[in-house]
């Protein structure tokens, strides 16, 4: 088969295009990774020209210390970028698309169509693409690539699911979530099965709780009409802190192939509690950032929650009993997204001063970002003490080990992986549905009586207090190792 690619980016005058998909693609290109002969083609409704799309994607890969700056290969880049502007709910559209693209190509070449578009321009494209032929794999591969969210609920994502399928194979579709694109996300899976030590402690005998966040400081932006409808829940719990969660939890597959991974991950889900919409006060704390109703396109009385905890429990032999926290939410004090594993305490313990030996004595902790790394925390005897312990970390960070620029940026690997065909760290169908329904209910919940209050919290706080009191009514409390916490091992957060 040809190595002649083209990638066709829809939506592509927006940030993401410009802010992530072009820079990565430059970053490919700079480590030669790309095929040989190869073209992007960006579309989108606002008519700019070519060169409105080179000096945007310029500008904004300057702007980020992830990208290389590299004055001379850009201008060579540069001239493989097009722009077409053009209605894509007009059929028209991709007729004129597919002839000029055919003209550039020069010959059979594959296609990956990226959809950057907001989600309600996705099924337009898509069946634009088919109806104009574009989606035959003839003697060149056709793969599409579709952006979150995927559907607002279950039944919408089915749908979606389903559309797609009349048109395409799965095989052809990739659905990203940019998460899996984090070297650090990558790394849960190879420090869990690359190693022996820690998958014999890694079940409801040793493990006391896992926490997992994903917290960050900037508010909603100027995103605030998409935003008010998501909500934390669809922005970040249903796709991201999900894919965290099964990576955390499945078990180790044969191989490292698409289809073992999605199935050991579908598994998890499959087997995590559902919470009921009636159950919602127990198991989750809502809240909203103070000033959250002021940003642009929110509305003044808007109920919509910008922090979120949900905690769940896993039906399986593995999990059974270990609360799994995730929380997640805007305008918190740090940007960082950690993993905690916590260890239960020893069974007795034969030392006579012990009393800082709290229930957070071994934690394992996973820092996706920012400073990523490994922590692994314990106690160690004070010197020139009788018995005195303290705990201490254990340190792995990739920049000390790999250098400061070694993690690529997500969409890197993913792009790349599209060119490849391997799905691994894409999302099935099935994966999203299984999802929704564990979300649906909640969402539900919080619409009903049964919903918690909606507590308000201070910018740069770690949400509302009531997130803290809810992890103390079960014994545990939320634990920070990673980001500004990196050096101060014995401090809850
Ligand atoms: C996106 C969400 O998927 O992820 C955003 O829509 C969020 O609201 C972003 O800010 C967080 O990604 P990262 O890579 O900065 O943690």
């Amino acid at each position: 088969m040809t190595e002649n690619t083209s990638i066709i980016i829809f939506g592509a005058s927006g940030d993401l295009s410009h802010r992530k998909l072009i820079p990565a693609l430059f970053n490919l290109y700079l480590k030669g990774r790309l095929p040989e002969s190869f073209r992007i083609y960006g579309a989108a409704t606002r008519s700019w020209t070519d060169d409105d799309l080179r000096s945007t994607a310029w500008s904004s890969l300057q702007d980020q210390s992830t990208f290389r700056i590299d004055e001379a290969a850009w201008r060579i880049f540069a001239q493989k970028l097009t722009y077409r502007s053009g209605d894509f709910s007009a059929p028209d559209t991709f007729k004129r698309f597919d002839v000029e693209l055919s003209v550039l190509e020069n010959g059979p070449s594959n296609r990956m169509y990226y959809m950057a578009t907001p989600p309600e321009y996705f099924l337009d494209i898509i069946n634009g693409l088919a109806a104009a032929g574009m989606l035959e794999e003839k003697d060149a591969w056709r793969r599409v690539v579709i952006e979150k969210p995927f559907g607002s609920d279950f039944t919408s994502a089915g749908s979606l699911n389903d559309s797609i399928h009349q048109v395409m194979h799965e095989r052809q579709v990739y659905r990203i979530d940019h998460y899996l694109g984090k070297e650090t996300v990558q790394n849960i899976l190879v420090a869990r099965f690359a190693n022996t030590i820690f998958e014999p402690v890694w079940n409801r005998n040793y493990i006391e709780n896992v926490q997992i966040t994903v917290a960050e400081t900037v508010g909603v932006e100027t995103r605030g009409k998409y935003y008010d409808k998501a909500g934390v829940i669809r922005d970040m719990f249903q796709n991201h802190l999900i894919q965290l969660l099964t990576l955390v939890a499945m078990e180790p597959t044969s191989s490292y192939k698409a289809d073992a991974l999605r199935d050991e991950k579908l598994k998890v889900i499959s087997a995590i509690r559902p919470i009921s919409a009636k159950e919602v006060g127990l198991h989750t704390v809502r809240g909203q950032y103070h000033g959250y109703r002021q940003e642009p396109n929110v509305p003044a009385d808007s109920n919509n929650s910008t922090f979120a905890v949900v905690r769940f429990f896993i039906d399986n032999w593995r999990w059974q009993g270990v609360p799994f926290y995730i929380r997640s939410g805007k305008k918190l004090a740090e940007k960082v997204s950690e993993i905690i594993i916590q260890f239960k305490n020893p069974p007795h313990m034969i030392f006579p001063n012990h009393a800082n030996l709290d229930a957070s004595s071994n934690l394992l902790s996973m820092c996706l970002q920012p400073d990523e790394g490994i922590h692994l925390r314990f106690e160690t005897k004070v010197p020139d003490t009788i018995a005195e312990t303290r705990s201490v970390n254990m340190e792995y960070h990739y920049s000390d080990e790999f250098g400061p620029n070694a993690l690529p940026e997500a969409y890197e690997r993913l792009l790349l992986d599209v060119i490849n065909g391997d799905a691994s760290l894409f999302t099935r169908a099935d994966q999203t549905e299984l999802s929704w329904e564990l979300f649906d209910p909640i969402l539900v919940g919080w619409n009903s009586p049964a919903a918690p209050p909606l507590n308000f919290y201070e910018p740069g706080s770690w949400g509302p207090p009531e997130s803290d009191t809810f992890l103390a009514s079960a014994g545990h409390q939320w634990m920070q190792i990673c980001g500004e916490h990196c050096h101060d091992p014995g401090e809850p957060e």
